[in-house]
């Protein structure tokens, strides 16, 4: 049994975690205690990397013996029944005052109810979120960590050894207790999947509109990564769309079968926001965008269906494409803004104290979403922490106003086109909707109050009415009426 003297242990040793264990060994003072349910990729890791130090153990009361106090072990194994499998093998093995971190992609639910029960023992559970797939556990993810304060006290340097560093800042903060991690790697998540589908709307509205090859498109996403649309997504979108399929020599992009698939936290994201009566529709439209193209047979019974009758031809090529470019990024603006909305709520239902410059400012290396335009979002909360919605924070109402006839025009031209731009259009709805001075609401509450009695509040006095539909329409206080 080796000595203890490992201040960090992972289990699971699969692509994440053998990754995440490296990068943990890199960092000065850490020592690396490595287990996986097989013994294989332990011995492969092991050998692989001699250079990493690591001490591997076969057992799990080996890998606590091999742990220095309080034990800090990072689970990084197949979320779901694995993850509860491992925890209630390292429950036994471990004392009041250890930490166990789930460093899986956990339903923010589930480890609520994990640290819940965990806790009963006197041991930590820490929620993780970890955002950048195998690179960025390797050389440096954003990491959203949930959990106690006691725990971030020896957690909070480990972390803060492996995580990207961004402007001279590392990518990870302490985001609020128990499932608070999980709850914000689920809205980052979201957000990618909204600015994803933002990016695919606009390269087809500049295909389709203008005729211009995936390699000239590809051009344009790198001229506009030099402005204000910089970020990994854009830089890779111009990399995809450059490339060229080495079997047939077209574009690869239109050799790969244009369905999109999911692993979920899309849906997770747009189902909470439900819950909560947050609307995100840029993030529900872009998770059913991917839900659309996945139906083959619906979308071939549907292809005969008539398009527009009048041809699209768009007149002046750069003046569109300038279009597309600010209506995507005043459709991004959105996006970030009912996502931190989102986190907004989940804080106040969730009893969290979330931070939301600091969350975002952990997203701007080692994450899907990195870009310049965090920074943005950071200094709009610290000017005002509570401001209500995001994108009228003075910085964003300014591209907003800047961008919103173009957008108009972008979402004009793609229904006259019939081309499918369900996130920039809904996106466009949302600011049209949450600026109105009046909304149709009203007639909703009217049609409620007719069919089902649910009572209206009146603009010029305080009660609650309801009237008499079917009589002589007059109007009762409500609270007579019941
Ligand atoms: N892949 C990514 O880009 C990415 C990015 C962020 C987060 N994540 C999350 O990180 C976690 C790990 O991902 P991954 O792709 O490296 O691995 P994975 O394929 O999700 O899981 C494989 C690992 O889980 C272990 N495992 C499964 N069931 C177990 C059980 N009942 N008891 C003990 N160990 C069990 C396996 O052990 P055996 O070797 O014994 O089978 C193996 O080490 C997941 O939660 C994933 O969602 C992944």
């Amino acid at each position: 049994m080796p000595n203890a003297a490992a201040n960090i242990g992972v289990v699971g040793l699969a692509v994440m975690g053998s990754n995440l264990a490296r990068n943990l060994a890199s960092r000065e003072g850490n020592t690396v205690a490595v287990y996986n349910r097989s013994r294989a990729k332990t011995d492969e890791l092991v050998a692989a990397h001699p250079e990493a130090g690591f001490l591997p153990a076969f057992s799990y009361e080996e890998f606590a013996a091999s742990l220095s106090t309080p034990r800090t072990a990072i689970i990084m194994v197949k979320a779901g029944a694995g993850t509860d499998a491992v925890i209630d093998e390292l429950v036994k093995v471990f004392e009041p005052g250890d930490i166990i971190v789930d460093g899986g992609n956990a339903y923010f639910p589930d480890t609520i109810r994990r640290e819940r029960a965990v806790r009963e023992t006197g041991i930590n559970f820490v929620g993780a979120g970890i955002s950048g797939g195998e690179e960025g556990a390797l050389t440096g993810p954003s990491i959203m960590p949930g959990g106690s304060d006691e725990s971030w006290v020896t957690l909070g340097p480990i972390l803060k050894s492996i995580a990207a560093v961004a402007e001279g800042e590392p990518c990870v903060t302490h985001v609020g207790h128990d499932g608070a991690g999980h709850f914000v790697k689920m809205v980052h998540n979201g957000i990618e999947y909204a600015d994803m589908q933002l990016i695919a709307e606009a390269y087809d509205l500049i295909r389709r509109g203008t005729g211009k090859s995936p390699a000239e498109i590809a051009e344009i996403f790198a001229e506009w990564n030099r402005g204000e649309l910089e970020s990994y997504l854009i830089e890779i979108t111009a990399e995809v769309l450059r490339q060229v399929d080495a079997a047939t020599g077209e574009p690869l992009v239109d050799v790969i079968v244009d369905q999109a698939g999911a692993k979920g936290t899309g849906a997770w994201t747009v189902q909470t926001a439900l819950a909560l009566g947050v609307p995100v529709s840029g993030i529900a439209e872009a998770t059913f965008a991917r839900s659309l193209s996945s139906h083959p047979e619906q979308r071939a019974a549907a292809a005969g269906l008539p398009g527009p009758s009048e041809a699209f031809r768009v007149v002046d090529e750069d003046a569109f494409i300038e279009d597309v470019r600010l209506a995507l990024y005043a459709s991004k603006i959105v996006a970030y803004s009912q996502g931190f909305d989102e986190i907004r709520a989940g804080a106040a239902e969730y009893g969290w104290n979330i931070d939301l410059g600091a969350i975002s400012k952990i997203w701007r290396g080692g994450c899907i979403i990195r870009a310049q335009f965090l920074n943005r979002i950071a200094e709009a909360y610290a000017q005002t922490p509570d401001l209500p919605v995001l994108m009228t924070a003075p910085y964003f109402a300014e591209a907003l106003t800047r961008g919103q006839d173009a957008w108009r025009r972008v979402v004009i031209a793609a229904a006259q086109a019939g081309i499918p731009a369900p996130a920039f259009s809904s996106s466009l709805s949302y600011y049209d909707g949450i600026r109105a001075e009046r909304l149709p609401a009203a007639l909703v509450q009217g049609q409620r109050d007719f069919f089902g009695a649910h009572t209206y509040r009146r603009i010029d006095k305080p009660g609650t009415f309801h009237t008499l539909w079917s009589g002589d329409r007059t109007e009762v206080e409500a609270e007579d009426t019941h």
